[in-house]
């Protein structure tokens, strides 16, 4: 089976599928991205990320070439081309190939449009969160808008490989002030010693997580404690529980932040409960992607 991509209005080979050596996205990582989980057929989470992508570009006034109906209808094709049924989807908006200069002015370029679909056993990654992650913290060396969801990945990129490098899953990024802002591709949790769950106000610091979000409504559901508040290392080293939240990740346990066990070593109940949780009101709210190209919440997964 051939790995089949979309680019500007063409479905190509993937080995093929590439974009202009002018590009802004390629010269100025000057486009923005969002990513879906598509699970057993679902696209999770379509519409908040659909959202957060309008808003990344009208942030940075790059017009949506597309609408949501003709993006639904490329990521559909691209997953029943794929045959995935379980994997990722990769969106990315460019503000368009033009001769290099860093002024844009008013004449914008046509935009780049490109997705691509990825395979992923989501079974080996069930295993992994049953064990929990261990984090390293690193000084946040990103810019001061890291609410918009921009391709300019380079500070993250540094930081993953360094966790990599450490042997952990994930790093987790500290401001001025020693508090967590996030990860590097993910938003950061605890549970503090107190028993009340806490994460970052979705201030310029962070990317307000689509899973963040709906991990907030199951812990409002599930009658939670949750304080929406910065936490500091020494809080997270001290907490109960930690975790990790993103679209490819779900609700993930952090069990060591630095050197430092977090409670028993153990992914804690909480999260583990907030990963069950997430997981059931996804399925029975995320809308199926529909083959005829309506969406409509219920009912059975039509991608075979
Ligand atoms: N990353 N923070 C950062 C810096 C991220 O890159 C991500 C997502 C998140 C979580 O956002 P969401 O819940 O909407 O996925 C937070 C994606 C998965 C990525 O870069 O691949």
């Amino acid at each position: 089976l051939n790995r089949i991509s979309y680019v500007n209005g063409r479905f190509v080979r993937h080995a093929h599928a590439s974009v202009h050596v002018e590009d802004r996205g390629f010269q100025f990582g000057d486009a923005v991205y969002e990513v879906w989980t598509v699970f057993d057929g679902r696209l999770l989470d379509e519409e908040g990320h659909f959202t957060r992508l309008d808003r990344s570009l009208s942030e940075l006034s790059i017009r949506n070439p597309k609408s949501r109906q003709a993006y639904l209808a490329i990521i559909r094709e691209l997953l029943r081309r794929n045959r995935i049924r379980d994997g990722l989807i990769y969106l990315q908006v460019s503000r368009g190939a033009a001769p290099r200069d860093h002024v844009f002015g008013n004449q914008e370029a046509s935009p780049t449009v490109v997705l691509t679909a990825k395979r992923v056993d989501f079974k080996a990654k069930e295993a992994k969160a049953a064990i929990g992650v261990s984090v390293i913290t690193l000084r946040d060396q990103r810019w001061s808008r890291c609410d918009i969801k921009t391709v300019n990945l380079l500070p993250n990129v540094l930081a993953k490989q360094a966790a990599f490098e450490a042997g952990a899953g994930e790093a987790w990024l500290l401001d001025a002030e020693d508090f967590i802002t996030e990860g590097s591709s993910s938003n950061a949790w605890i549970v503090t010693s107190e028993g009340v769950l806490m994460t970052r106000p979705a201030d310029n610091a962070i990317l307000n997580g689509v899973t963040r979000r709906r991990v907030i409504a199951c812990a409002k559901q599930l009658g939670l404690g949750f304080e929406e508040r910065a936490f500091s290392l020494s809080e997270a080293v001290r907490a109960r529980e930690a975790f990790i939240t993103s679209a490819s990740t779900f609700v993930t346990p952090v069990v060591q932040i630095d050197d430092e066990i977090i409670a028993n070593g153990a992914p804690g109940s909480i999260s583990l409960s907030l990963r069950d949780a997430y997981q059931q009101c996804n399925q029975i709210d995320t809308p199926n992607i529909e083959q005829d190209g309506t969406v409509a919440a219920g009912g059975q997964p039509c991608i075979p």
